[in-house]
């Protein structure tokens, strides 16, 4: 008899898992989306709602989009509604995980916060489930449309604000168990990891359970295997973003002395479209590039917002991009984020170059702001594979260095 109960409580105790497998019907196989970049926002796109973009955030928490008035609402004690409020937007209300049903009062009602961080407004709206959907892949092609279940925000149109044209709301890459990555992996039975090559024009790759990814033309090898370099990813305790650590950085090879010997803080942000440095290591890599162009003809004053412009003309170029001197971030690990010219020198007009780098603005806050906080400019081209079940981020370097770039995805579907 008491068999008979527990072996009841083991069925029971598993069959959440064994459904959780019927959504989805990939076959365990990773997803793959386009990446757009549009070019009025420098914004990174994924066509997953519907065919409609989502802008992909990595510092975002959750997945919010707008809802039809007839969507479902979860209720307040299921544990998503939990994770879901596991990060609070700033500026924005506490009061509490939901508001009682009106046609029930005994139900309630779950609500998040999706946040929009490129207009820095949130909103208030019903946590709810959502219909998206993206191709499996092998590496090489897409296979067949995978649709699937996620759990996402709702959110009132006025909080598309700002966003590019045609987006329906923002897909968070955080590390966090309602990010869509994190999503993907628990209905696809994928690893929770994902593959980013973001692209400087054309269509750009996301592979969610991390690759294999081929690139063309045919026949090199997966670009996930042969990565440059890969460092830890740590936690901050209030942001649900990617940190690393670099102990170091060099120009041109040379280290730049910073006031201080702590190891930096270094973000990965794709709100932000070009690098931004803490003033007192700004100053350092300018002052360091500045010496190490001196030869080099300037275009002054400089182009806003960049500080150092060269007639691109006579800079001269590699497969990396304009010869000009390169950044080194030494990453924990020992390896190096090295940003030649294709990801430092932003291209402002046809005869003028400036390097891609900004002071950060904004008081010093508690918790202190990152060192470095890397924009997509500088993540463009380069692989980048984030890990959330190693804690690791690993890299390809600069793509161009291996004849290949983040559009050279064969996004035709396989016969
Ligand atoms: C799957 O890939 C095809 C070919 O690239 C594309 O037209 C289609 O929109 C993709 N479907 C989804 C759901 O992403
Ligand atoms: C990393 O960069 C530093 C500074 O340029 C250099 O001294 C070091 O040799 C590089 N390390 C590797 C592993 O390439
Ligand atoms: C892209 O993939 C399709 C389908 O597998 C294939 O027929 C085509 O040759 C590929 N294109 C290139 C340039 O390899």
């Amino acid at each position: 008899m008491s068999l008979a109960v527990v072996s009841l409580c083991v069925v029971l105790a598993l069959s959440p898992c064994a459904l959780a497998s019927g959504d989805g019907n990939g076959n365990g196989k990773p997803l793959v989306t386009a990446i757009t970049k549009d070019a009025a926002t420098s914004l990174y796109t994924v066509p997953i709602k519907d065919g409609h973009p989502l802008v992909i955030d990595l510092s975002g928490a959750l997945v919010w989009t707008t809802c039809d008035a007839s969507h479902p609402t979860m209720e307040c004690h299921h544990h998503f509604c939990m994770h879901a409020h596991s990060y609070h937007p700033p500026d924005c209300p506490h009061n509490g995980y939901g508001h009682a049903d009106e046609e029930d009062p005994f139900r309630c009602k779950c609500t998040a916060h999706p946040f929009n961080p490129f207009s820095g407004e949130s909103a208030t709206a019903d946590l709810t489930r959502t219909r998206l959907s993206a191709n499996a892949t092998d590496g090489k092609n897409p296979l067949y449309p995978v649709p699937f279940t996620a759990v996402t925000s709702c959110a009132p149109e006025s909080l598309l604000a700002k966003l590019p044209a045609g987006t329906v709301g923002v897909a968070g890459l955080a590390r966090t168990r309602l990010a869509l990555q994190a999503q993907i992996a628990r209905a696809q039975k994928v690893a929770n990891k994902f593959a980013l090559c973001l692209p400087s024009d054309g269509e750009g790759i996301a592979i969610f359970g991390g690759g294999p990814l081929f690139l063309l033309p045919p026949g090199r090898p997966d670009v996930t295997a042969a990565l440059a370099g890969e460092t830890p990813l740590h936690k901050n305790k209030d942001l649900p973003g990617y940190f690393i650590t670099a102990t170091k950085i060099a120009v041109n090879q040379e280290q730049v002395q910073l006031y201080s010997q702590e190891p930096l803080v270094v973000e990965l942000c794709s709100r932000i479209p070009y690098t931004v440095l803490r003033p007192d290591v700004y100053r350092a890599v300018i002052d360091a590039f500045d010496k190490a162009t001196a030869g080099r003809k300037r275009v002054t004053p400089a182009a806003a917002p960049f500080a150092l412009c060269y007639d691109s003309r006579e800079l001269g170029s590699t497969r990396l991009g304009y010869a000009v001197p390169q950044i080194d971030l030494v990453l924990e690990g020992g390896k190096n984020w090295t940003v030649f010219g294709g990801n430092s020198m932003a291209q402002v007009s046809d005869g003028t170059a400036c390097l891609a780098l900004l002071e950060m603005k904004g008081e010093k806050g508690s918790p202190p702001p990152p060192a470095v906080v890397i924009g997509g400019f500088q993540m463009e081209n380069n692989l980048m594979v984030f890990d959330e079940e190693k804690a690791r981020l690993g890299f390809s370097g600069l793509l161009w260095g291996r004849q290949t770039t983040c559009s050279n995805f064969n996004f035709t579907l396989a016969a």
